[in-house]
């Protein structure tokens, strides 16, 4: 977890990320999971190769990730907090709540063919298969 540098006024906060500094990777892609149903999921893959870091901007959702050993549940619903996801990790994003938003900050551009869709190809690659 990234506690993220945050500035607060009368006027509300303001959270900002710089890359290589807050993030452990130079950013190369920004996308961001909005318009979810109320306790929809998402992800359910891994990455061969990109690190991310996501931010619940609005609302809330849970993460469960793991590297084939273990497992791990947290809730994100919290703007000045990162979840970061090194290449490698399993993660499903659940319970998402009404109008919640994922802010994804990526490590390299969109790849379809470096994602691990299928978990126990994911667990060989992992060598616990
Ligand atoms: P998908 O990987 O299923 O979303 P999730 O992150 O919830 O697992 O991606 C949904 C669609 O969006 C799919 O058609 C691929 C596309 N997409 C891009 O074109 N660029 C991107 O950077 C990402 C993350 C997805």
């Amino acid at each position: 977890m990234i506690a993220l540098r945050t500035v607060e006024d009368p006027r509300g906060a303001l959270t900002f990320v710089e890359a290589k500094c807050d993030v452990p990777f130079s950013i190369e892609r920004v996308y961001y999971l909005h318009g979810v149903p109320e306790r929809g999921r998402r992800g359910g893959h891994a990455h061969r190769k990109v690190a991310e870091v996501l931010i619940a901007v609005a609302g809330g959702f849970e993460v469960l990730f793991g590297d084939g050993l273990d497992e791990r549940r947290v809730r994100l619903d919290e703007p000045r907090t990162g979840l970061y996801l090194p290449a490698g990790i399993w993660r499903e994003l659940e319970s998402f709540a009404a109008g919640a938003v994922c802010l994804v900050l990526a490590s390299a551009p969109y790849d379809p063919g470096e994602y691990i869709r299928d978990y126990d190809e994911f667990l060989a690659l992992r060598g616990q298969g």
